[in-house]
């Protein structure tokens, strides 16, 4: 697809459900991106084409709700020899059943590089969620070894703490057996992903996941290794990049993050700034190269427009 087409797509974003569209029997709540129905059988993920950054909800993007519920199926259908995922069935390009699984209340962040906030704290001299990392590292300098930077998920509009896993094991956040095998699976998905995206041309920088137990069992849960969960930088300039000091070419939602930064000075507090349509397509043209450099696969959009994206909502939530 190229700009002009999602050009046509800019007014035809998929914001989520308004309350009146919203059976009246259904139990829904409203995240920053997923739409969620509590049914009998279990939730109801509908992405939306909803962008947050700093935790703010900021606008929408053509395609983005459909290529993150996409790619988190094309990673959940590739690592199921690693792990149980939460998906039961795919209802629409955006919108997935899945179980309802009791969420583990940590966000398990895996890095490969040292960049973000873990380059922060460690510029500041403070260990990287109870990690003491070696003397003289660079900006966006890999690690020997992936680095598991556990923090704690907030409540809706609080940002969420760095912990280490020696707290979650002694606060007793979670059993210490059970939070051995999150770690251990988090490494591995990890390396999965990492290993799969560089035969891509494409870094795993960093990522989120976040598991949870339906019966006992250790589940994967939420997304998979998307823009929104994950950093993502080209391979074949980081080195040039890396050894001047200089930014790293990203795919992922850094982008917009930049933008607010640098053109708006908004880091999340106070009015949210209008995001215009040029910035939008941008978005959008980095989500679908993103989907087709991540998957191999051209992007051929199959979302529904709202109103028939709703109404098979609802006639799935009738079954
Ligand atoms: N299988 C599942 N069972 C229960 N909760 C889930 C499951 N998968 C995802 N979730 C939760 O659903 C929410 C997804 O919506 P999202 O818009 O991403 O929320 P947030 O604003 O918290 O990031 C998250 O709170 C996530 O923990
Ligand atoms: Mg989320």
């Amino acid at each position: 697809m190229d700009k002009m087409d999602v050009m046509k797509y800019l007014d035809s974003t998929f914001s989520g459900f308004k309350a009146e569209s919203v059976p009246s029997s259904a139990k829904f709540v409203s995240g920053k991106v997923r739409d969620i129905f509590t049914t009998e059988a279990g939730l109801v993920l509908s992405t939306t084409d909803r962008i947050s950054a700093f935790d703010r909800i900021l606008s929408t993007i053509p395609f983005k709700g459909e290529i993150l519920n996409r790619l988190s199926l094309f990673w959940f259908e590739n690592t199921g020899n690693i792990i149980p995922n939460h998906i039961s069935e795919k209802i629409t390009a955006r919108t997935i059943a899945v179980k309802k699984c009791e969420v583990l209340p940590v966000e398990v962040v895996v890095r490969g590089y040292l960049t973000g906030s873990a380059w922060r704290d460690y510029q500041e001299g403070k260990a990287v969620s109870g990690i003491e990392l070696p003397s003289g590292m660079k900006m966006n300098q890999r690690f020997d070894t992936p680095l598991l930077t556990p923090s704690t998920k907030a409540e809706q509009g609080e940002h969420d703490m760095p912990i280490s896993s020696a707290e979650i094991v002694s606060t007793g956040l979670v059993e210490e057996g059970l939070w051995r095998k999150v770690e251990k699976t988090a490494l591995e998905l990890f390396e999965f992903g990492s290993d799969t995206l560089a035969s891509r041309g494409l870094i795993l920088v960093d990522t989120k996941y976040e598991f949870g137990l339906l019966g006992g069992e250790l589940v994967i849960v939420d997304e998979m290794h998307t823009p929104d969960s994950s950093r993502i930088w080209y391979a074949d300039t980081y080195p040039e990049l890396f050894n001047a000091g200089g930014k790293q070419r990203e795919i992922d939602k850094e982008y917009l993050r930049q933008w607010l930064i640098e053109e708006k000075n908004f880091m999340g507090k106070g009015e949210i700034p209008q995001i215009p349509d040029e910035v939008r397509l941008e978005v959008s043209n980095r989500y679908i190269q993103a989907f087709e450099q991540i998957t191999g696969e051209e992007f051929i959009p199959e979302s529904l427009s709202s109103e028939d994206e709703i109404k098979a909502i609802i006639a799935y939530l009738k079954t």
